[in-house]
């Protein structure tokens, strides 16, 4: 499972998370670690686009925090990859930065415990397009990864 932050103004339009620019991005990742879309789910943090895609407030995030656990709930994900600032901040209430907090596995208290990676949101890594941030995501990606191939069907018990 892939959590985001919040709809832009395509996915506002379409109606499903991450179908503009950083969303084809997150494509091409997911593909690169051997996965189809069909085959993940993909959600956001606040399910309402900000105005001016400003990041959510915090009561905007608590407002739909209930949704996404209950998404989370139902999906039962084997692992969670969160992208950016926002939802390590949201859902696991980690307020340090994501480029000090990326790459370190972290555990969501929710059905038993669930591996959670966070890293770099597709939306950063196309205004910052540097060898290195892409790098860090590729290195990330393929620990969540890792941990799929190496604990198939387990779900929820933390690395
Ligand atoms: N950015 C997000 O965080 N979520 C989306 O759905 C699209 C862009």
């Amino acid at each position: 499972m892939f959590i985001g932050e919040g709809p832009g103004q395509d996915e506002d339009l379409q109606g499903r998370p991450f179908v503009g620019k950083a969303g084809e991005l997150l494509d091409k990742m997911i593909v690169a670690i051997g996965l189809k879309r069909s085959e993940v789910y993909i959600a956001n943090v606040v399910k309402c686009r900000p105005p001016d895609n400003r990041t959510p407030t915090a009561a905007e995030a608590q407002r739909c925090l209930g949704y996404l656990r209950r998404q989370i709930e139902l999906i039962r994900p084997e692992v969670i990859v969160l992208l950016g600032k926002t939802p390590l901040q949201e859902l696991l209430g980690i307020s340090t930065g994501i480029t000090r907090m990326r790459g370190q596995w972290q555990r969501l208290d929710m059905l038993g415990g669930i591996p959670v990676m966070p890293t770099f949101h597709p939306a950063y890594v196309l205004r910052q397009y540097t060898q290195d941030v892409r790098s860090a995501v590729w290195s990330d990606l393929k620990a969540a990864k890792g941990w799929l191939d190496t604990h198939p069907g387990k779900g929820a018990t933390p690395p």
